[in-house]
C-alpha cells in the first residue's frame, strides 16, 4: 500500500497542473482503478499511481503536449498526431516519467494508452482505460451499464468500450487511430476464444 507521503507527493504534483474539476476526476479514476485492480488481481499501487497521473498533461498548451508527444518513446500514428484531444495521453506518459520519475513501463503504458487503447493491453492498462470511463464523476447516458459491465470481465468491457468508440468515430466522420482499430480486432478475437472455450 502507498504511504500517506507517497499519495501526498502525487497530489502535490498534479494539483498545480490542472483545474479543480480535473483534479477530482483524477482522484476518482485512481480510486476506481484500485477497485478494478482488486477485482482483477492487478497491482493496486500501480493502478492508483497510473489513475492519479493519467491526465497530468491534459491542461498543458496543445503545442507543448505535441512537443512532448513527439519525443515519446512510444509509437504514435498520424491520426493521434493530428488530434489535439489525444495528445495528452502520450504527453502524460512523458511527464510522468521525466518530471515525476515514474520508471515502471506498465504504469507508463497505462497512461499512454488510456485514450486510444492498444492490442495486447496489460490488465493494468485495461483497468486504467475502464476506470477513466466509469469514474464517479462520469455522467454520460450509458455510464451505469458500463459500470456494471466493467466488473463482469475485462475483455468484454474493453470490447464494449471500443465498439462504442469506433462506432462513434465513424458516425462523426472522424479518423480512427490504428492502435484503436488493432485493439478492437484484438478484443473481438479474445472474446471469440473465451466463448469457444466455454463452448458457446
Ligand atoms: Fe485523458
Ligand atoms: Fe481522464
Amino acid at each position: 500500500m502507498l504511504s500517506e507521503k507517497q499519495i501526498e507527493a502525487l497530489s502535490d504534483f498534479i494539483k498545480p497542473r490542472m483545474s479543480k474539476k480535473r483534479y477530482i476526476h483524477s482522484v476518482n479514476v485512481a480510486y476506481e482503478a484500485v477497485k478494478l485492480a482488486r477485482k482483477y488481481g492487478v497491482d493496486e499501487d500501480s493502478a492508483f499511481i497510473a489513475g492519479y497521473l493519467h491526465d497530468c498533461a491534459k491542461e498543458l498548451e496543445p503545442e507543448k503536449q505535441k512537443e512532448l508527444m513527439k519525443r515519446s518513446r512510444f509509437q504514435v500514428d498520424k491520426v493521434e498526431l493530428s488530434s489535439n484531444p489525444l495528445f495528452h495521453a502520450v504527453a502524460g506518459a512523458v511527464v510522468a516519467n521525466e518530471e515525476f520519475g515514474i520508471e515502471d513501463a506498465g504504469v507508463l503504458a497505462a497512461i499512454r494508452y488510456h485514450t486510444v487503447a492498444a492490442p495486447n493491453m496489460s490488465a493494468l492498462s485495461e483497468v486504467i482505460y475502464l476506470a477513466d470511463l466509469i469514474s464517479a464523476d462520469r455522467d454520460y447516458k450509458d455510464v451505469k451499464r458500463m459500470r456494471k459491465i466493467a466488473y463482469e470481465g475485462l475483455c468484454g468491457a474493453m470490447l464494449e468500450a471500443l465498439s462504442f468508440s469506433v462506432t462513434d468515430s465513424v458516425r462523426k466522420g472522424n479518423s480512427i487511430p490504428v492502435s484503436t482499430l488493432l485493439a478492437y480486432n484484438d478484443y473481438v478475437e479474445r472474446i471469440k476464444n473465451i466463448k469457444g472455450k466455454e463452448g458457446k
